[in-house]
């Protein structure tokens, strides 16, 4: 939150916290967003699971061994599509703790991944337990448009990672403040940063290929080209990712 907006009052929070609620429910989840049989869905997970996979190599989670036992929550965490592949990657799913404000979402997250703590709710004011040694926070900033309860979010991130644990962030950014729409509001990289209270951030700017570009080669070329496109950075938008390490 920048320095100089006034926080907002509970009432204003619950406004944004149902307005998010109806926006998942009535258009999100039928629409089946991130369904990675689309193109553009599919280079993003990839694209997300490697950034993860820099990020925990980066901080010595480098073997299934230490994966395995490592503490995760994963914020935000949709019908549990990052801790299926996390758990994958070596995790052990019964320390790992999912939380969604929609409750159908979890429901299906639940049925994947039975072992998983899995909580439905506001996570600025839910129990989740903790401490934890990776939290998780992807694609869920962009979805709030009230900057005080994106604050508490951020704040609650950090006070429940371990010394030595780390914060790995995924949203669609913007070089310059922009307007938001209805349901949705791009961030700017001094927002985040703002949010993170001068916490230094390992940044990865522009990592996403632009969807007019990867609708063009999947279907002629295959993914496998759309993918070496993205590597190449030159038709890529401002997906970005972050960690911080506490
Ligand atoms: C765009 S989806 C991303 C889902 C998942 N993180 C992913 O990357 O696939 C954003 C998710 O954040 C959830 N969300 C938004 N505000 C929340 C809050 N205050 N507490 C818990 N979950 C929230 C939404 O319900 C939605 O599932």
């Amino acid at each position: 939150m920048s320095e100089t907006s006034p926080p907002s009052s509970d009432a204003a929070i619950e406004e944004d916290l149902d307005r998010i609620r109806r926006f998942y429910r009535d258009k999100f989840l039928p629409e089946n967003a991130w369904s990675t049989l689309l193109p553009r869905p599919y280079l993003y997970l990839r694209q997300r699971q490697r950034r993860l996979r820099d990020t925990l190599i980066e901080c010595g989670i480098d073997t299934p061994e230490r994966l395995r036992s490592v503490d995760v929550l994963d914020v935000g965490a949709g019908t549990g599509t990052n801790l299926t592949w996390l758990v994958e990657l070596g995790a052990d799913p019964s320390r790992c703790t999912g939380i969604d404000i929609m409750p159908e979402s979890v429901a299906v997250a639940r049925e994947r991944l039975p072992l998983v703590h899995w909580y439905s709710g506001d996570f600025s004011s839910t129990d989740v337990g903790g401490p934890f040694d990776v939290v998780m926070l992807l694609a869920v900033l962009t979805s709030i448009l009230d900057p005080s309860l994106k604050q508490r979010i951020v704040d609650r991130c950090f006070s429940l990672l371990r010394p030595g644990g780390v914060l790995f962030f995924y949203d669609y950014m913007s070089k310059k403040e922009v307007r938001g729409s209805e349901n949705y509001k791009r961030l700017s990289y001094a927002e985040v940063d703002g949010y993170f209270r001068g916490r230094t951030a390992r940044w990865w700017r522009r990592d996403y290929l632009r969807a007019s570009v990867a609708n063009r080669i999947v279907p002629r070329f295959g993914v496998t080209a759309a993918e070496l496109v993205q590597a190449l950075g030159w038709f890529n938008i401002e997906g970005s990712f972050a960690y911080v390490r506490v």
